[in-house]
């Protein structure tokens, strides 16, 4: 088998775990490379197909539905998979259009039935006969709203182009949405973190705007720094950075202060918390519902020589009544906000689990503002600029509890910290959240909340 013909393989199998038994590419990929003996070139086209396939299989469904004239479900999914990975290659690649045909007419006679190898060429043929614009020109044609156009175009579920579009309105910029569905087609950069008073930015790598932590490397493999550093370089979203420091630099810190990270794992955000609290002689304790992750967490603050109890329990109990100083909500949610990490999570969210996740989000916040001495800061973020699960909860949270709390300015608080302003506009409703997003600031689209028991 040719290298090429082996990322294919290694692609098609991948895509085909994830849309068959919900595996995750970026889990299953790493281990089917390895498994191949694939060279560094031939993973990394293994790892554009895989990824690029199943980011855009919205528009690619619209697609082939359009070539093939019949609807996706009519299609035998082994021999779909086929399709959108040939698809891919025909519109979103270099790879020639003969080879694209042929080595998917090759998948097909081993995935499918006797006429999938016909059916696949087909359909592929008659595709490679337009340009990837004439195509998005017919699929945009093919839809019945503007929302499902951008979704068709875009690859993005429709509640999430609406969910995106309200969240962006919120702040005035409405006007983003097609810049932010493209910045979730697009792999993020590996983007580094060097703990406070624990490490230094390398002098050859360049610093992030915002983050006062974050660098990104020119080149060289930053898993090597990490382990070279002990871990007190590490790889981190500068959102996230972000997020943990809005926590500590709210407001003064002083000595003595007691820390509660609530949802920490895989801990991330822990480790900048931890490195904080040992430059200004806090205690920080962390906690995390999940045995697995609570493990995830010991491991992320391992190279910080600070001592940071663990403990495994729910969060809506956990906080106490008026223990801490600082308090971070980390709340699990749709993770709507980075949908570039992951490409098969758009298709796996639904509408439906909103509802559960703010019932619990809000939960956790109440429970950590009980937690909280007078004069305490609650952080509560979501990896998810929607709506429902950063402003509603909030709003929802601070109308039952009345009174007694106040919000403070994050975009002041970012904006203090950032070398370059952030860019972020005031929400429509007056409160002080900061909204980061992938297509502004190269960030997950992280919401933060800070609120201060008064
Ligand atoms: C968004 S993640 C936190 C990410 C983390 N702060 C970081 O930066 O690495 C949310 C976490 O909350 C945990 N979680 C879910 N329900 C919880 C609960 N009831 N109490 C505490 N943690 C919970 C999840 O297991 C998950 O690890």
């Amino acid at each position: 088998m040719t290298a090429a013909k082996d990322s294919r393989r290694v692609a098609y199998d991948t895509i085909r775990a994830v849309n068959e038994s919900d595996a995750y590419a970026n889990l299953l990929l790493p281990r089917a490379i390895a498994r191949s003996g694939l060279d560094t070139a031939d993973a990394a086209l293994a790892t554009e197909l895989t990824y690029g396939t199943l980011r855009r299989q919205g528009t690619y469904d619209a697609v082939i539905r359009i070539a093939a004239d019949r609807s996706i479900q009519e299609i035998d999914p082994a021999v779909l998979d086929v399709l959108r990975l040939g698809v891919h290659q025909l519109l979103s690649t270099r790879v020639a259009s003969h080879a694209a045909v042929h080595e998917s007419v090759e998948l097909a006679r081993s995935a499918g039935s006797r006429g999938a190898p016909g059916f696949v060429n087909a359909v592929l043929r008659r595709i490679s006969r337009e340009t990837p614009g004439e195509w998005m020109e017919r699929v945009a044609a093919s839809a019945r709203s503007d929302d499902e156009r951008l979704g068709l175009v875009f690859s993005h579920p429709v509640w999430v182009v609406r969910a995106f579009r309200r969240a962006l309105a919120a702040e005035g910029r409405a006007d983003e949405l097609e810049a932010l569905l493209t910045a979730d087609n697009a792999s993020p950069r590996v983007t580094m973190a060097a703990l406070p008073g624990l490490a230094s930015i390398p002098e050859d790598a360049r610093h992030t705007p915002y983050s006062p932590l974050g660098f990104r490397l020119g080149g060289g493999d930053p898993e090597r720094l990490v382990t070279q550093s002990g871990g007190t370089l590490r790889v981190q979203d500068e959102g996230s950075q972000l997020a943990a420091l809005a926590l500590t630099r709210a407001s003064p810190m002083a000595p003595g202060e007691r820390w509660l990270d609530l949802c920490a794992g895989p801990g991330g955000k822990t480790a900048v918390l931890a490195a904080e609290a040992l430059l200004h002689g806090a205690a920080l304790e962390a906690n995390e519902v999940s045995h697995a992750r609570a493990g995830l967490v010991r491991k992320a603050i391992a190279g910080v020589p600070l001592e940071v109890p663990v403990s495994e329990e729910d969060g809506r109990v956990r906080a106490g009544e008026g223990r801490y100083d600082r308090i971070l909500v980390d709340a699990p949610c749709t993770g709507l906000g980075a949908l570039r990490r992951r490409p098969e999570a758009r298709w796996r969210k639904s509408p439906a689990d909103v509802p559960e996740l703010t019932q619990l989000q809000g939960d956790l916040l109440r429970a950590a503002i009980g937690g909280l001495r007078p004069g305490g800061i609650v952080a509560y973020v979501t990896c998810s600029p929607h709506l429902a699960e950063t402003a509603g909860v909030v709003g929802e949270v601070l109308r039952d509890i009345g009174s007694g709390i106040e919000e403070l300015d994050a975009r002041e608080v970012l904006r203090s910290m950032s070398g370059s302003d952030p860019g972020l506009p005031a929400q429509k409703d007056g409160s002080g959240r900061a909204q980061l997003w992938p297509h502004r600031h190269n960030t997950d689209a992280m919401s933060i909340t800070l609120l201060r028991r008064t």
